[in-house]
């Protein structure tokens, strides 16, 4: 049985969004060290507040980049467990393909290959539900068949692939992990990336409506960070190994249905305005639950109004 009580813990990605959640949710769990491994492209200092401000763990924050092997290879020594979480993007994927390659590829072969050689016990890595593109079936589960035309989705099938061959040629013990759509506290705070609750929200800030692309039903499944985490702590402590899960909370949101529960948490009363041209590549998400429920014990437990508040509230004091 994998536990993290005195472990030490390398987390790629550490600074970022749902990286720094799980340095958190790492040092609840009690581990004796983490190391944050991350070149702070998106990623913030300010992210790690909480995590250097307590004191029950050793936190070191090392800025270096997952595209560097002889990096990868110095942090690990001595590493029980890895998350790998540092990746580029879906929309910077697209716009920079050759990048996403060197970084989600390479990168998180890097990470794999990496940990192999230190001894590491198991690796946690970020896959994503772009794998499966458009459903072909609701709920999707884990053996829908992979639909994706995005040049993200397309590094992420491939790391699925990387990871379960490194299992059968060299024992990789690994989990991934197919995150739906997740939201929350140190999202995407700079606007060329940003997704669409950040960027909603930038613009209710700006006292500007917010723009919904065609008739608004087109629908996420919303997780909520501090969720996302928790299916990371889930998945390592589970006997779970060369396995893949959907995270998400199995229930849809319209793009409408978010644009007023939005409007409603911050008191915006500027209506919503409609664009006829849809730019989501995806129409509709929603994830089965199941098997993540049955084999790594993990249930989403925030939902989508009360995670709102919470983003908000972080907008409010969060920032600066
Ligand atoms: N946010 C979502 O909705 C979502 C959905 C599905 C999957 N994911 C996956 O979850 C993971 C974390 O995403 P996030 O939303 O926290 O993104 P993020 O951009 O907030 O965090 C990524 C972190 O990785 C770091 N990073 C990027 N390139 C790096 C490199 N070459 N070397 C070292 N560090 C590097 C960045 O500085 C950043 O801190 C990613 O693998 C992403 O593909 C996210």
């Amino acid at each position: 049985m994998d536990d993290l009580k005195n472990a030490t813990v390398l987390v790629t990605g550490g600074a970022g969004t749902i990286g720094s959640h799980v340095v958190d949710a790492a040092i609840a769990e009690g581990v004796r060290k983490v190391i944050v491994y991350d070149n702070f492209c998106e990623g913030a200092e300010r992210n790690l507040r909480e995590a250097r401000a307590q004191r029950s763990a050793e936190v070191v924050v090392l800025r270096a980049d997952v595209r560097s092997r002889e990096d990868l290879d110095e942090a690990m020594r001595g590493v029980d467990y890895v998350f790998h979480e540092a990746s580029v993007l879906l929309l910077e994927s697209a716009r920079k393909p050759q990048k996403a390659i060197d970084v989600n590829i390479q990168g998180t072969f890097n990470v794999f290959q990496a940990a192999l050689k230190a001894g590491v016990k198991k690796v946690v890595w970020a896959s994503s539900a772009s794998v499966f593109g458009e459903p072909l079936r609701l709920p999707v589960d884990e053996d829908h068949p992979f639909n994706n035309k995005t040049f993200y989705g397309a590094t992420k099938a491939a790391c699925e692939h990387i990871a379960v061959s490194l299992n059968f040629t060299a024992g990789l013990r690994h989990v991934g992990l197919r995150y739906y759509n997740v939201y929350g506290p140190r999202q995407g705070i700079k606007g060329a990336y940003a997704q669409v609750i950040p960027r909603w929200c930038e613009r209710i800030e700006a006292g500007q409506p917010i723009t919904i692309y065609a008739d608004g039903s087109q629908s996420m499944d919303l997780i909520y960070v501090k969720d996302i985490a928790r299916a990371n702590i889930c998945a390592l402590k589970s006997a779970c190994e060369n396995d893949f899960f959907n995270i998400g909370t199995g229930i849809e949101t319209t793009a409408k249905q978010l644009a007023e529960a939005l409007l409603e948490v911050t008191g915006c009363r500027i209506p919503p305005t409609y664009e006829p041209h849809d730019v989501n590549l995806v129409k509709r998400r929603r994830c089965s639950t199941e098997r993540a429920r049955k084999k790594i014990g993990f249930v989403a437990a925030v939902g989508v109004r009360e995670g709102l508040k919470e983003y908000w509230e972080w907008r409010r004091h969060g920032l600066d």
